[in-house]
């Protein structure tokens, strides 16, 4: 999803940027060697590393070893390969679920490291963390600018619709629209609806990631949101409207809330002169569109 976004980005705003992509089925990110020889191949001037195994709160909690091993070493592969190559410029994506479980709320920079994880997801944010730090310490013994950006929840268009495995919006756009075309009268919503998270559109991230990569001294690591949370319910009933969906939401409060509210700090990336353009209210009907559209072509993502 993120790939493909910074992809639309760079052909639209750069034209004149040479890309070179490679999907999975081209380059397993896993395999040294061949990480090895494309970057000797094509020795890039600068990388956005946006490929990782990515899963919901089951997916994580149910394969902890292929998120912390597939993650780890698809990062170390990449950056170590990408230094022996001549990569000038590397800029590696974590996620926020890097802070720890306790850490003050909204989310900031300097809680890195500051007491334990979320358990649930605990194996993905170490990974992230190893690349994150492989970056910095990169940056600090070799004088690369290798760095990092931590994007809180991302939706848009490509995302994974997988009926158990995917995020919270592609999950719950999918049931929403699948109740309406079953005129289902209800949904039912997992715990008590009243935690709340904060969403990006996946478009603004792309933005910040070239613009990160145009700062001539950027932070080591920062974070890319909006700091702007919604509670579950409410987000389900934006996505009602946007999907035209007329029943109602049933609460399953024997299911588990996770934490009541996850926000990041956006204040340092404000700062650097980048703030997300697409409110939730647009970006829900863009990617209810592009869901729509891939239904229609067979291409609906759900892996
Ligand atoms: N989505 C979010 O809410 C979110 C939030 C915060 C941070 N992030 C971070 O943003 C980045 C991009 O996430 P995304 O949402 O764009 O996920 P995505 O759509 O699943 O993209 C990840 C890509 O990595 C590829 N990949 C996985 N294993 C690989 C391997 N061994 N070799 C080569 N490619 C491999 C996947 O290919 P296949 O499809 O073939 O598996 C997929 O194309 C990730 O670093 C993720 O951690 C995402």
């Amino acid at each position: 999803m993120v790939g493909a976004s910074v992809c639309r980005l760079m052909q639209s705003q750069h034209p004149e940027v040479e890309l070179v992509v490679r999907s999975r089925q081209l380059l397993d990110l896993r395999d040294a060697s061949e990480v090895d020889r494309f970057f000797q191949e094509t020795k890039p001037d600068a990388v956005i590393f946006a490929a990782a195994k990515v899963g919901g709160i089951l997916a994580n909690a149910t394969f902890p070893v292929e998120f912390l091993s597939e993650n780890v070493r698809m990062a170390i592969n990449s950056i170590e390969s990408a230094h022996r190559s001549g990569v000038q410029r590397f800029l590696f994506l974590g996620s926020t679920c890097i802070y720890p479980k306790h850490a003050p709320q909204p989310l900031c920079e300097p809680s890195l490291l500051s007491s334990p994880l979320e358990s649930t997801n605990e194996a993905y944010a170490l990974a992230k963390i190893v690349g994150l730090k492989m970056c910095q310490y990169y940056r600090r013994q070799f004088d690369a600018l290798y760095h990092s950006a931590m994007p809180t929840n991302l939706y848009g268009p490509g995302d994974n619709y997988h009926p158990e495995h995917s995020h919270v919006i592609p999950g719950l756009l999918r049931r929403i629209h699948e109740a309406k075309i079953q005129n289902s009268p209800t949904v039912t919503l997992w715990g008590t609806g009243t935690p709340r998270r904060e969403f990006l559109y996946v478009d603004d991230l792309a933005k910040a990631l070239v613009h990160l990569l145009t700062l001539e001294s950027p932070p080591d690591w920062i974070n890319v949101g909006t700091g702007q949370e919604i509670s579950i319910l409410e987000l389900a009933k934006q996505i009602a409207q946007t999907v035209g969906y007329l029943g109602d939401f049933e609460l399953d409060a024997s299911k588990p809330d996770g934490t009541p509210l996850k926000r990041t700090d956006p204040s340092l990336v404000f700062s650097t002169g980048w703030k997300p353009q697409i409110e939730l209210k647009e970006g829900l009907a863009r990617t209810y569109r592009d869901f729509l559209n891939r239904i229609e072509r067979g291409t609906l993502r759900s892996n």
